[in-house]
Parts: C-alpha cells; structure tokens; sequence
C-alpha cells in the first residue's frame, strides 16, 4: 500500500516532517493544509486552514487520506483526531479530551496532582477579583500569570514584581488580551533551575523518548529581546545525561501515559514536555501537545527510522515492536526572519539565494509563499537552515556559513545558535 499523508499547519516543522515522509518508501504522497512554498517541493499543499475542522475533514474524504500525523498545537483541541478517526482515517495525534494535557492549563495542572506529577505551586482563577485577592495576599515574589489556553506561545508572563502581576491578570481577563484563552488564568509561584524539553512518540500503552534537543526562545543573542516561537535549535543537547532522561521519563513522562489511559483517553501522539531542572530533581513547566518547532527541524533530519512506520505503529498502538533508530550526527538550525519579528515586520519579500544552498543542507520553509516563481516571505518566522556534522560545533559552522547564502530584505538570525555547547 502506498499511504496518502495529511498534515496540518504550515510552519517549518510540518516542513521537516513532511520532507522526512516524502522519503518513506511506504508514502505515496503527503498533502500539507495548507502548507509553504517548502512543503509544495516535497508534498501537494491544500488551501484549507488547519483550525478550520469541517474543511480538513472534507479535504481527507476528498484526496482519500489514509494517515493523519497531528503536529501543530490547534486542531487537535478542536475535535479533529475524533472526527478523522470516524471518517475511518488513521491518526497519530491526540483526541480533543486528550489534547486538553496542552489546550487547558488548568485541566492540566488538575491532571497532573491526580497523578503525582511535580510541577510548580499554582492556583486556577476564573475571576479576576479572585486572582487579584489571591496574588495580594502573597509576599512579593516572582510568579508566573499563564492564559489557560492556546495563546500561540505568548500566554504565559513572568512577572518579577506583584504590579506586572496584577496588570497581567487585567490585561488577560479584564481585557481579553488572548480572547477566550485567557479568561480562566493558571498563577504559578517560580521554579529556579535550568530548562530543557523533552518529546516522545506516544500510543497510548508506551512512551518513547526522543534524544533531547535544546531550542532558543527569544529574538536576539544572548536571551534578549522578546519572546518569539524560537530562533533555532540543536540536538542533542548538551547536558542531559541518561540518569536524569530516566527521571524525566519516570517522573513526567510515563504518569501521563498512565494516568490518561486510566481515565479514560489515552495519550496517542507526539507528548513535549517543557521541563525545570530544579535541586529537587525535574518539574513540569507545562504540556504541549504536539512537537516543537524549530526543534522538530533538527530531529527529522537525524531520526534514521521511517517516520510512517514510526508513527502509524504508534496510531495502531504497536510502538513496543518498533526500535526507534537516531543519528550519532548533530544537528544545528538556524531559523532567519524578518527584522522586527515579532513586533512589526514585513511581507512580500523575494527570498534569494535559496539554490546555493549545500545539498546536504536543509532550508524548511514556514513563513513563505509562491508568486510569479519566486519565493516570497509571507510572516513570522521565515525559514530554518539545517546541517548535521559529526560535532555540534561542524554542524553551527556549515548551519551558519549556508545561512550566510540566503537573503530577504531585513533577514534577521541569531548568531548564537548552539554556540554554548561548542564552548
Ligand atoms: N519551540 C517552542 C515550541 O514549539 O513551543
């Protein structure tokens, strides 16, 4: 059988994971809803919009797909696992109840005390002159005001002092700052240590974890600017050794595949878990239902196994009978963006540069599109340039010196990219 493939989303990690199906002998053809003009060169991309539930499902029925691998964070909470699933379309990806382990903080937070998972003191408000109550009656401490739901990464705000505190909890339940998503708000006291993230492929009865990759959340080097989707990533990290990968899997991973299939809705699907290494070992910082862009970008092109076999096992809840093979290799990806990203920027810039690229070089694309044969910058981040070496500090060099080739108006990147684990 030849399978036909859909995804949804239209970033550089649907790129990468697209890019890594197209190689799959057991893939026929992979369709992208509704996809860049990177994931046009590896798949057929489909102008339906991935939040956009009755479209997606009509589009399978149409193109007759027989795989769904959910990657992005905002359909799966919308039903639609639960909808292909009855379509007869076999899905990797969490069902709606189990996506709310990402979808609602305060689902999850209330998940994990049922089930032993260490995690940060918070308390779940829906009432702004609660919330306001509650942070007044602390000492004055550092917190963090986190939306309950999706807030496309931006819904969760560290807040030094009790005034940045209280003018977050106005800002998103008074104001409506994240519409929905932020009416019910999580505060969580500080956890002090240092973060990494892990990812594993889930199905329900077993949870493999992937070699851990670390990401770079904000826009400028050295951790400064604001917050942004991430600037790049490499894998593996540097610092994770196997006695706390045991932990992390002990502590944080296994209770969810545990706890989710006892009550109910097993966890099927890829399962991030961001994670503070404390003194007092590893605590959630949150649940994201999905994989992580741009650390998806650096694991596709070092995963040795076939991603279909990988994936539609799990779906089929056979991921035991399957040895999940990585690369020695390291990887670096350097993701470039339009300056100003992700206050203002702008669009419509002809990209260049895109066919001197190293053919063993990887450009994923998310924030482009096709026009008059050119490819254009169309929002955000734009692309993420990828090269594997034998060492971290091989792999920046030919990621940096391939970045260097490409050029947009404005193209911003950071220098940094994995420079502390060559140092
Ligand atoms: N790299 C951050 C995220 O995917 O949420």
């Amino acid at each position: 059988m030849s399978a036909r493939v859909l995804l949804a989303g239209n970033g550089g990690r649907e790129h990468a994971i697209a890019w890594k199906l197209a190689q799959s002998p057991a893939v026929g053809e992979v369709f992208i809803a509704p996809g860049n003009a990177g994931t046009a060169l590896v798949g057929t991309n489909v102008p339906v919009q991935p939040k956009d539930i009755d479209g997606i499902v009509k589009a399978a029925r149409d193109l007759r797909i027989d795989f769904y691998l959910a990657s992005m964070d905002d359909p799966q909470p919308l039903g639609l696992v639960d909808r292909l699933q009855a379509a007869g379309v076999l899905c990797y990806g969490p069902t709606a109840a189990a996506a709310r382990i990402e979808a609602s903080k305060a689902w999850a937070k209330e998940f994990m005390a049922r089930n032993g998972i260490p995690t940060a003191v918070s308390r779940t408000f829906s009432h702004h002159s609660e919330a306001v109550a509650w942070v007044e009656s602390l000492p004055e401490q550092r917190l963090w005001v986190k939306a309950s739901g999706l807030a496309a990464g931006k819904g969760a705000v560290g807040c030094e002092t009790r005034s940045i505190a209280l003018r977050a909890l106005r800002s998103m339940m008074v104001d409506g700052e994240f519409g929905e998503s932020g009416k019910t708000v999580v505060i969580e006291q500080d956890m002090r240590g240092w973060e990494t993230s892990a990812h594993a492929f889930c199905d329900g009865k077993v949870a493999v974890l992937w070699p851990f990759a670390t990401d770079y959340k904000r826009a400028l080097d050295g951790g400064e600017g604001l917050n942004t989707g991430g600037m790049g990533a490499y894998a593996p990290s540097k610092g994770v050794e196997a006695p706390l990968v045991r932990e992390i899997q002990q502590l944080l991973v296994d209770p969810v595949i545990r706890g989710m299939a006892r009550e109910g809705h097993p966890y099927n699907g890829t399962l991030y878990p961001g994670i503070m290494v404390t003194d007092d070992g590893p605590r959630i910082v949150e649940y994201n239902a999905r994989s992580g862009d741009p650390e998806t970008q650096v694991h596709m092109p070092r995963l040795e196994s076939d991603i279909y076999e990988v994936a539609s096992a799990a779906a089929r809840g056979e991921l035991a009978s399957i040895d999940v093979q990585w690369s020695g290799d390291a990887a670096v990806g350097v993701v470039m963006a339009p300056g100003g990203y992700p206050a203002n920027y702008e669009t419509g810039h002809a990209i260049s540069g895109l066919g001197s690229v190293d053919p063993d070089v990887m450009v994923f694309h998310a924030g482009t599109r096709s026009e008059g044969g050119q490819v254009v910058t169309s929002g955000g981040r734009t692309l993420t340039v990828v090269a594997l070496g034998k060492t971290i500090g091989e792999a920046r060099e030919r990621a940096y010196d391939n970045v260097r080739r490409i050029h947009f108006k404005d193209a911003h990147y950071r220098t940094d990219i994995a420079l502390e684990a060559v140092e």
